[in-house]
């Protein structure tokens, strides 16, 4: 296919998964809006249709909790080819059922985008209707996530991190005690290839952790202190910096003084903590159970967000430059999720090695910053020959390029339009 067929397949894709206002990730597999997913669409439709990029955004906040909280998936209309489905969440925080904790908050990095591209004249209307919102999602992040005031963020569960089967929290997962769940079919193998998805034993766990936030109602405070599982994950850590930043331009362009002081102190707040997450031994940032005090043991395409997130001095950076080469020599396209140097490593398996597209354009992101145009471009081409050699793919083998998991995937299709595609790229050089 040519790359304007390409452009035309990608907005097709988004145009069908559409469903009136929010966007599903792909068709059978994740049938709801998902809270990261529908940010990425977002950067999609902004390169055709810059009202419809907003009506995503507002549409996933109508869920947020009136704790802050904004969730992984709101269930706008019961799907029973879904599991767990909201009456194993068992939630009751917001506006919209939902399940009960959030993923990584990329909104205001690309709410920023948004008003940065706009063409339409009301994008900044737009972004301060959303700037309280955000500023409360922070702030629940802040309080529930960092309770410690560590400087980083923790995910309460593996789904919370948007990486879902990372070997980084195997130990963690493996503490938790299997208990008060109800005898139950999982969905997801019945769509796509169990060898690619997590294992019973995993999957018994993270319905352990539901039940238990469940058993404390949800409430926040008692999450963070209770949960059976509380990894500082430098996914999150890193994408919640940078959101940082892009909140605070937003909130300068907006005139808040306010809120923009009150950002600027979280900043500082987690430039200091992201220290706690770097692994002298590995030279990268990396995963660090709160609950064992232990870092994990192994680089996740998460480490080399750290650029992204304005954390690019030449020791962090140079440390990157070479892991990227590295990894580089081992497989045939990057970034695979985990390091094919790791034991962990599984080119195919869920989060163990397969590469995301989103990843790569956020990686890409903050190589360019820091000034390293010819990896961030690596990266670019890369992520194009994959979605080229294997469609729309939900994600794709760092060695061969096959596509895998779910098909016709709408961030896949959202990051070829406003990055991987050659047509974009010339428009953007
Ligand atoms: C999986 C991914 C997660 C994503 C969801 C929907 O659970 O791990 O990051 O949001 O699928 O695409």
């Amino acid at each position: 296919m040519s790359s304007t067929d390409l452009d035309n397949k990608a907005k097709s894709i988004l145009i069908e998964n559409d469903q009136g206002g929010y966007t599903i990730p792909t068709k059978g597999l994740y049938p709801y809006q998902w809270n990261w997913d529908s940010v990425f669409v977002a950067l999609g439709f902004d390169t055709f249709d810059q009202n419809r990029a907003w009506r995503e955004i507002e549409m996933l906040f109508e869920g947020q909790w009136r704790d802050g909280m904004v969730p992984h998936i709101l269930f706008r209309k019961d799907d029973p080819s879904y599991f767990p489905g909201p009456s194993v969440w068992g939630t009751d925080g917001g506006p919209i059922p939902s399940s009960g904790h959030s993923q990584p908050p990329v909104a205001a990095s690309v709410v920023q985008t948004l008003v940065e591209h706009d063409r339409t004249g009301t994008a900044q209307e737009r972004a301060a209707a959303l700037l309280p919102k955000l500023m409360d999602w922070h702030r629940w992040y802040l309080a529930y996530r960092d309770p410690k005031n560590l400087g980083v963020i923790a995910v309460i569960h593996p789904w919370e991190s948007g990486r879902d089967n990372l070997p980084d929290w195997d130990d963690a997962l493996r503490a938790v005690e299997v208990k008060d769940i109800a005898p139950y079919e999982r969905k997801d193998t019945s769509h796509v290839d169990p060898a690619m998805r997590p294992h019973k034993e995993d999957y018994d766990r993270y319905l352990s952790i539901v039940a238990a936030c469940r058993n404390v109602g949800w409430d926040p405070a008692r999450v963070a202190e209770t949960c059976p599982f509380f990894v500082a994950d430098p996914g999150v850590t890193f994408i919640f910096l940078r959101a940082n930043r892009d909140l605070l331009k937003l909130a300068e362009r907006l005139g808040r003084n306010r809120e923009a002081e009150e950002i600027r102190g979280w900043i500082a707040r987690m430039e200091k903590g992201a220290k706690t997450l770097w692994h002298e031994g590995l030279k990268a940032h990396v995963a660090f159970d709160e609950r064992s005090g232990k870092l994990s043991d192994g680089i996740s395409s998460a480490s080399f967000l750290a650029p992204y997130a304005g954390i690019a001095d030449d020791t962090t950076l140079s440390a990157l430059q070479a892991h990227f080469d590295r990894i580089a020599s081992k497989v045939r396209y990057l970034m695979p999720s985990y390091d094919p140097d790791h034991k962990g490593y599984e080119p195919l398996r869920y989060w163990r090695g397969p590469v995301w597209a989103m990843i790569n354009y956020m990686i890409a992101q903050g190589f360019a910053e820091a000034g390293d145009t010819a990896r961030a471009e690596r990266l670019r081409a890369d992520t194009a020959r994959l979605i080229e050699t294997g469609g729309f793919a939900e994600y794709f083998s760092p060695e061969t390029g096959a596509g895998a998991g779910g098909g016709a995937f709408s961030w896949t299709s959202a990051i070829w339009l406003s990055w991987a595609s050659p047509s974009h790229a010339k428009q953007a050089a």
